[in-house]
């Protein structure tokens, strides 16, 4: 996979900028606030469909201005596409893939291939089961257009059935009646979700094992388990329908203890990923650099897993990666990073190898 171009129009702090990118290793350099992650966070859009800030995409329009435009040229094996993206101050951006209209978001993703790395990523390993669940999902939706669409059903599930478990109190025949039908509906759709999410996260093993093997010389040996929302789960792993009915079993058998809640307290919106080096918990017992090495582990394993499933390899967007490795660390990546295209962002302009394409980012400007 290859970002070819990108044309950005009054995104961020960017006036108007037409960036052509090298097929090995990019590297963005300038000084603080000069514009090097909006630039990365513009082409992260085009894989995600949605910002790795987590922000409304209202906040992309440049101060002052009423529209945004981004358009990214990209090629894999098979041939060059384009992608563009307009936003006004209205909820819905509209999306054009090779001239054609496309009605959602979710049409486009899987099509530019990229991982991105941010500093926000740290929390994957440093925060809550919320960031960890959003790496899988993330991952495993550019790969799988099927889960994605699972996804979606369940969290349009759980917002109805949480719905109706707020107003039980008010309304106990309401939810009496139609319980078991949302229950029924969500089990299923979680029975696939957890399924897929185990079956990634043991590639995902195997790759952050073999990184950590050749970046540590095998001092430091990670590992991952998944954490489902109740115990029983992991002796229905064998078969889709049984761990249907287990979920199926547990939401109706717990209705006072989640109306009190006033929330769906079982499911895939509650599982986690234990991440453990050298056999302890990551979040509680690692160093920063551990942490940071982890974070980039994963993903590099996720860049591996689609390399692996779609004979592509995705493009690398790393933000001030380097910043936060030892030498040691960084030769491991500079080297890893050999594979196929890398976007990266530094202040300086040093450590990386002779062929990289340099750009200057200066004020929203890139040359
Ligand atoms: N909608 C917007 N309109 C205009 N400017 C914006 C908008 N959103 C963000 N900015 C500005 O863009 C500037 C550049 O941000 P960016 O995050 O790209 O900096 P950076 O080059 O990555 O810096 P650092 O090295 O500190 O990470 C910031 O000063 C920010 O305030
Ligand atoms: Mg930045």
């Amino acid at each position: 996979m290859v970002c070819k171009r990108i044309v950005a129009e009054r995104f961020r702090n960017i006036g108007s900028c037409d960036v052509e990118f090298g097929e090995g290793t990019n590297l963005l350099y300038g000084n603080n606030a000069q514009g090097k992650t909006n630039l990365l966070e513009a082409i992260g859009m085009f894989s995600l469909g949605k910002s790795f800030r987590g922000v409304k995409e209202q906040e992309f329009i440049k101060f002052g201005c009423k529209d945004a435009l981004l358009s990214l040229d990209f090629r894999d094996s098979r041939r060059e596409q384009n992608i563009k993206m307009f936003f006004d101050r209205s909820k819905n951006k509209k999306i054009e893939q090779n001239g054609v209209k496309i009605a959602r978001t979710s049409e486009i993703i899987g099509q530019f291939r990229a991982v991105l790395f941010f500093p926000e990523h740290l929390n994957v390993i440093k925060e809550g089961p919320a960031m960890r669940r959003n790496y899988l999902d993330v991952a495993i939706s550019q790969l799988r257009p099927v889960y994605l669409k699972s996804l979606q059903r369940y969290n349009h599930i759980l917002g109805q059935r949480n719905k109706l478990i707020k107003n039980a109190l008010s309304d106990r025949k309401s939810f009496d009646s139609t319980v078991e039908f949302w229950s029924y509906q969500l089990a299923n759709e979680a029975a696939f979700i957890t399924l897929a999410r185990i079956g990634y996260l043991v590639f995902v093993e195997t790759e952050l094992k073999n990184c950590f093997s050749e970046m540590t010389g095998g001092k430091e040996v990670p590992s991952l388990s998944y954490l489902p929302s109740f115990r029983d789960a992991e002796n229905f792993y064998g078969s889709r329908e049984k761990l249907a009915g287990a979920y199926f079993g547990k939401l109706m058998s717990g209705h006072d203890r989640e109306i009190a809640a006033g929330a769906t307290l079982w499911g895939i919106h509650k599982d986690d990923v234990d991440v453990m080096l050298n056999g302890k918990n990551a979040r509680l017992y690692c160093s920063q650099g551990q942490q940071r090495s982890l974070a980039l582990g994963l993903k590099l394993a996720e860049s591996a897993i689609s390399a692996k499933d779609t004979g592509e390899v995705p493009v690398l967007l790393l933000d001030d990666v380097f910043s936060e490795l030892d030498a040691g660390r960084r030769e491991y990546l500079t080297e890893r990073m050999k594979k196929g295209q890398v976007i990266i962002t530094a202040c300086a302009e040093e450590g990386l190898c002779d062929s990289a394409k340099i750009i200057r980012v200066e004020n929203g400007s890139y040359s």
